[in-house]
Order: structure tokens, then C-alpha cells, then sequence
């Protein structure tokens, strides 16, 4: 039975790390919070692959898929004030959905966060690299510093920094309120700069044809530029700290998706109107996608002056219209505040891994603690492994939408948990509550799976068979050391003694 094994809510309540948190947060430090988690390689770094996909048609994508991040946000929102622990996606939809659904949801949120960590990675690498070119004129061959799929080998220094992203999460690191506004501040700088010195050069003609490959390339770089808009989760789960919910949530969520998709437009019509960001095309003009060998090579034939062969998208854009210097301080801001973001979503991981392995999902020898830095060191290190290899050897386009796949998966699921509950349990206290959900709920389940389609094949593809391999997991050893299928009670003892973290206050 698909819907059996459900986990009580209260149940999830009673044993969740009851810490309580002293609600501190306003409108405005959530909304920071979500601007430092979401601005990353997105803007940064994918710009140049959205406008390989759609030409400067991209900025519809900006909106189609900052809004469904808008509707999804207040979906989550509602969970996450109502359910405030640990697990996030996969928590919500044990609760409501069951066990398997929830084993597929945490499954998916594999993608999201350890992919994610991976794409930033290697967007992270790019900025260094072009940054170490401008500053030491250092040309260090293209062999090491990229994938094999991107004209590499091997992707060093995107491997180099999850590993240290790594290491400073097994050491335990709390990311403090202070440090997030400060690399916010340093992001919001970057992208103002940009945004003033490129809007008023800006030619009209830049933007036509505005959607060279028509509106299927547009939904495609939607679907790709959702990874843009990812982390906003961040401020949802920080419910439990926050002062008035009800009011300062959905503030705070929609004001960050707000704040990102106004600088997200921005910049992108600074990228088309000062440089163009027109495809470029095969020798006999065939459609090429991002991070594949051959429009890398289309790069090489027109020694890569376009902004779509560019792996620092602004950087670029800046030097190329004759700020060399505010493009270095550019590449210098993204390479400080980039490893953040990789941060959050490795914490992510470990924390969502950590709750499957705690109910007996995954080995509980994963959800160990280590005795003196009292972080899950084992599954911290076993996802810093894959994090750098998946950045060692895969194009930043193909991790971000493999992640988007995974994380579409994951709101759809808690946009339809939300609405069941209603059903299913409308008593309880809901400190936030989705506005108009009969309306909203949909509209999200309606714009993730339109954005989930809208998907390469390859990435669909890759999605179904990473499915199916869970569905394998799952029967072949999660569901016999099911807690619950067990009828085991839980003890946390250990909780206790975790690590916050990032995020936490
Ligand atoms: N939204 C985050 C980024 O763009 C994941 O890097």
C-alpha cells in the first residue's frame, strides 16, 4: 500500500530536538537570510547557459521561474511553521504521505542538495580561474580546471573547494547572522555594481530577436534558471525562530524572491543589452546545448567571444564593455560568497541523510556523531566525497538541472501534502497558512511539473533512473529496517549533542 507507514505528526513533534528556540527573527533578517542563501552560481555563472538556451528571451524565464518558486515558497512555508524540525521536504510528506513517498522525496532532495553543492562548486571554480588569469596572468591549462564533458579532465579547484567546504563542516561551523550579512552585503554590492555600470549602456537592438529558439527555448532556460531561485527553503525552515510567523514568513520569503528576481532581471538585461546573448550556433547551425563538447568547441572557433563560452558570465560581460577592474572585484566577490552557498546546501545534505538514517531508512551508522566536534562526521564526509567528485567531472548546466529535477520533485510533493492535510487533520495550529491554497497549492504542483518537463530529456532521464534505483533501495533494505515499519520507538539521545549549524541562531 502505497500511502501506509505513516509517521505521526505529533509523534515527529514529540521526539524532534526540542531546542526551544528563542524567536528572534524579523521580516528583514529572514529576508536576508533567504537573499544569502539563493543569490550564488545561478546569476552568477548560469546567465551565460540561459541565454544559450533562450537568447535574451531568458528574462521571461527569470519570472516564469522565480514564480514558481514564489507559489511553492508559501506551500513550504506552511509545513515549516507547522512542522519546524529537521528533514524539511522528506519530514512533511512522512507525516502526511508515508513512508515510501517520503523515501522517494528524500531520495530527490539527494539531487537537490548534493548536485546543488556540486554546481556551485563548479561555478565557484570558474570565477577563480578567470580571476587568477586577470590577477597573476596566469593561464593554467584548461585539462585541470574543467570536466571532461566541458574540454577538460578533471575539475580541480571545483573538487578543492568542496573538500574544504567540507572539512570546515566536519570541524562544525556556524555560519553566524553576521557572517551571512556580510556576504550578503559583498553579493548585493556585485550585482549593483554591475546593474549601474551596464543599464545605462544598454542597446535596444541587443534584444532582438528576442527569442531565437523560440518559447520552448524559454521554458527550457526557466526550467535550467529554477536553480537560480533554490535556497529559499532556508527561510522557511527557520520558522521556529521566528517572531510573529504568520506575518513576517511570508514577508520574508516572498520579499527574497522578490529582492532576487528584481536583481536577476536586472542583470540580465545588463548581460544582453551591453553584450549580447544570442546562441552560438554549430558550423551548420544546429541549436547546441550548454556543456557539451561541441558548442565548446564552436566557443574555441570564435575564441570564445561570446557571452555564452563564458564560465565568469559578469566578470566577462564587465571586462568586455571596458571595466576590467570592477570585473575582478565581480569575480573577487563571487569566489568569497559562492563557498557560503555550497555551505548550505552540504549542511542540507547531511541533516536531511542524518533524519532518514535516524529513522532506519539508511545505516545507522551514518547518523554517528563524532565525539569531540559533535557533528554527523561520517555522513559529512561520504557526501563531501561525492559532492567533489560530481564537481571534478561534470558541467555546471547538467548538475544544476539534474538538482532542479530533484527539487521540483520535493515541492510538488510538499504542495500536495499541504492540501491533504488540510483535509486530513484541519485542526491543528497552523502558525502559517497558505493564502487562497486551493489556488496556490495547484498552481505550484501545475508549475513544477511544467518546469520538471521542461527539462532536457537527459536530465528527465537521469531523474527516472536515479528513481527507479531508489524504488531498489528502498525494497531491497530501507523497508525491513524501517523504524516505523518496525514499530520501533524513538530515542534521540544523540540530538541533543548535533551541531546547529549554519542558519541556526
Ligand atoms: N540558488 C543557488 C545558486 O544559484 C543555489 O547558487
Amino acid at each position: 500500500m502505497i500511502f501506509g507507514r505513516i509517521k505521526s505528526l505529533d509523534a515527529i513533534l514529540a521526539t524532534a530536538e526540542k531546542k526551544s528556540l528563542h524567536r528572534s527573527l524579523g521580516a528583514f533578517q529572514l529576508t536576508m537570510l533567504g537573499i544569502g542563501a539563493v543569490i550564488g552560481t545561478g546569476i552568477f555563472v548560469l546567465t551565460a547557459e540561459a541565454a544559450q538556451k533562450a537568447g535574451p528571451g531568458m528574462m521571461l524565464s527569470f519570472v516564469i521561474a522565480g514564480l514558481v518558486c514564489a507559489v511553492a515558497a508559501l506551500c513550504y512555508a506552511e509545513m515549516a511553521a507547522m512542522v519546524p524540525v529537521s528533514g524539511s521536504a522528506y519530514t512533511y510528506s512522512y507525516a502526511v504521505m508515508g513512508e515510501l513517498v517520503a523515501w522517494m522525496v528524500g531520495w530527490a532532495l539527494i539531487l537537490e542538495y548534493a548536485i546543488a553543492a556540486g554546481a556551485v562548486s563548479v561555478g565557484w571554480s570558474g570565477y577563480f580561474i578567470g580571476w587568477l588569469n586577470t590577477s597573476f596572468h596566469l593561464s593554467i591549462p584548461l585539462e585541470w580546471v574543467r570536466g571532461p564533458f566541458d574540454g577538460g579532465i578533471i575539475n580541480l579547484p571545483a573538487m578543492a573547494v568542496a573538500t574544504a567546504v567540507t572539512a570546515l563542516l566536519v570541524k562544525g561551523t556556524k555560519e553566524s547572522a553576521t557572517v551571512n550579512a556580510v556576504l550578503v552585503g559583498v553579493k548585493i554590492i556585485a550585482l549593483t555594481m554591475f546593474v549601474i555600470l551596464t543599464i545605462p549602456v544598454i542597446k535596444t537592438g541587443q534584444f532582438t530577436p528576442f527569442a531565437p529558439l523560440g518559447f520552448a527555448g524559454i521554458s527550457g532556460a526557466a526550467a535550467s534558471i529554477f536553480f537560480a531561485y533554490v535556497g529559499f527553503d532556508a527561510v522557511s525552515t527557520a520558522a521556529e525562530e521566528t517572531k510573529n510567523p504568520q506575518r513576517n514568513m511570508p514577508i520574508g520569503l516572498i520579499g527574497s524572491l522578490a529582492v532576487c528576481t528584481i536583481f536577476y532581471m536586472l542583470v540580465a538585461s545588463g548581460v544582453i543589452g551591453t553584450v549580447g546573448a544570442q546562441p552560438v550556433f554549430g558550423p551548420n547551425h544546429e541549436v547546441l546545448s550548454p556543456g557539451t563538447p561541441a558548442l565548446a568547441q564552436a566557443c574555441t572557433a570564435i575564441q570564445e567571444q561570446a557571452v555564452v563560452c563564458s564560465k565568469e558570465a559578469l566578470a566577462w560581460t564587465l571586462k568586455s564593455i571596458g571595466y576590467p577592474f570592477v570585473g575582478w572585484l565581480v569575480g573577487a566577490a563571487a569566489i568569497i560568497a559562492l563557498p557560503s552557498v555550497i555551505l548550505m546546501m552540504m549542511f542540507g545534505q547531511t541533516r536531511i541523510f542524518f533524519v532518514m538514517s535516524r529513522d532506519g531508512l539508511l545505516p545507522e551508522f551514518f547518523s554517528r556523531i563524532h565525539p569531540r566536534f559533535h557533528t554527523p562526521h561520517v555522513i559529512t564526509i561520504l557526501t563531501g566525497i561525492f559532492v567533489a567528485l560530481f564537481a571534478a567531472f561534470f558541467p555546471v548546466g547538467l548538475l544544476a538541472d539534474v538538482s532542479n529535477s530533484g527539487t521540483l520533485f520535493a515541492f510538488a510533493a510538499v504542495s500536495i501534502a499541504v492540501m491533504v492535510l488540510r483535509r486530513t487533520d484541519p485542526a491543528r495550529v497552523r502558525p502559517f497558512r497558505t493564502p487562497l491554497i486551493m489556488i496556490i497549492a495547484p498552481l505550484s504542483i501545475i508549475g513544477c511539473v511544467y518546469l520538471f518537463f521542461s527539462l532536457s530529456l537527459f536530465t528527465i532521464e537521469l531523474f527516472v533512473a536515479w528513481a527507479l534505483l531508489g524504488l531498489v533501495v528502498y525494497f531491497l533494505y530501507s523497508r525491513n529496517r524501517s523504524h516505523v515499519g518496525r514499530g520501533l520507538s524513538e530515542h534521540h539521545e544523540g540530538d541533543a549533542e548535533i551541531h546547529p549549524g549554519p542558519g541556526a541562531a
